[in-house]
């Protein structure tokens, strides 16, 4: 399965639900993710992101890792977003920040 990772996080630019064939991106207060249920590998979504948080799961950077199960876990918990909306407030100013996992909504 695709993942997304700490790079979303107050951002949400929310491009990548755009594009999924199955539906599979969830929405929490200011993160998405995918369920790895869901997600077929299509890779259509990864490009989307202006924020280059969307990895195939074998290519998660190391110091990504634990989004690997953030993902399975806050999907079950999330609603499904199937629409792009508006990014967040002060997304183009929170790309690219390093260490947002301490802002992670859930
Ligand atoms: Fe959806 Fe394809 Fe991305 Fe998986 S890889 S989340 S199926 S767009
Ligand atoms: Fe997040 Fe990128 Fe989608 S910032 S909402 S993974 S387009």
């Amino acid at each position: 399965a695709f993942v997304v990772t700490e790079n979303c996080i107050k951002c949400k630019f929310t491009d990548c639900v755009d594009v999924c064939p199955v539906d599979c991106f969830h929405e929490g207060p200011n993160f998405l993710v995918i369920d790895p249920d869901e997600c077929i590998d299509c890779t259509l979504c990864e490009p989307e992101c202006p924020a280059n948080a969307i990895f195939a799961e074998d290519e998660v950077p190391d110091d990504q890792q634990q989004f690997i199960a953030l993902n399975a876990e806050l999907s079950k918990k999330w609603p499904s977003i199937t629409e792009v909306k508006d990014a967040l407030p002060e997304a183009d100013d929170w790309n690219g920040k390093e260490n947002k996992i301490q802002y992670l909504e859930k």
